[in-house]
């Protein structure tokens, strides 16, 4: 079990919801952990694919090498680290849809804390992924209010959110209230995909 409540409430919801087989996208790959925790539900099919995307070298770096310590190796072609903007989400061909999309937001713990997910390109990643989830997946957003580009971009992914149709998504906001600016987690599950849009 991590140990922070919102990343083991996020975690908890990802085993769930995962099934190895299962295509799963870790839009914010940082050092790793989310990418080997996501690995870890995914191992066991020969089918599952694991998208890990970061716009810094460094944290795929780390993320690589905590990944070759973490899973058996021959898992780890099921992996596919992206160097690149996760706002170019629908840039890569993918062999069916994703049943779970994770953002870990924010900068690299441990690393430059100017470099950090930003509210346009989080909410242009976000509309992109809603459209590519699977009907019955999920996106899983953890939110740092506790820096100022942090708080403004829960606002907007909050907002975002809130503005999902309730006929075709189940969205919940978790939030820790005896702590100031303390991370939150929004679930956002689609239960039914719109009728133009049906496979
Ligand atoms: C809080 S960290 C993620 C933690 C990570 N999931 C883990 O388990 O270690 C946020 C990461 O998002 C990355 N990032 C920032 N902007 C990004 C973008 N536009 N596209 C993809 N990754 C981005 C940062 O480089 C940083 O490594």
């Amino acid at each position: 079990m991590v140990a922070s409540p919102h990343l083991a409430l996020a975690h908890a919801y990802w085993k769930s919801h995962l099934r190895p087989g299962d295509l799963a996208i870790d839009a914010t790959c940082g050092n790793g952990h989310d990418t080997c925790a996501l690995a870890k539900l995914l191992l066991g099919h020969s089918e599952s694919l694991l998208l890990s995307f970061d716009i810094q070298t460094a944290a795929l770096e780390n993320a690589e090498a905590l990944l070759q310590s973490s899973v058996p190796k021959e898992f780890l072609p099921r992996v596919l680290f992206q160097r690149r903007c996760h706002s170019e989400i629908d840039q890569i061909p993918l062999p069916h849809f994703p049943k779970l999309i994770v953002y870990n937001l924010g900068y690299l713990p441990g690393g430059d804390k100017s470099i950090t997910t930003q509210s346009i390109t989080t909410l242009t990643s976000l509309q992109k992924a809603a459209k590519l989830l699977e009907e019955r997946g999920a996106l899983s957003v953890t939110c740092y209010p506790g820096h100022p580009e942090g708080k403004r971009e829960e606002e907007a992914v909050v907002e975002w959110a809130k503005s999902l149709p309730s006929e075709q998504w189940h969205v919940c906001h978790h939030q820790w209230i005896n702590r100031s600016a303390a991370p939150s987690l929004l679930w956002i599950f689609k239960h039914l995909l719109p009728a133009s849009e049906r496979r």
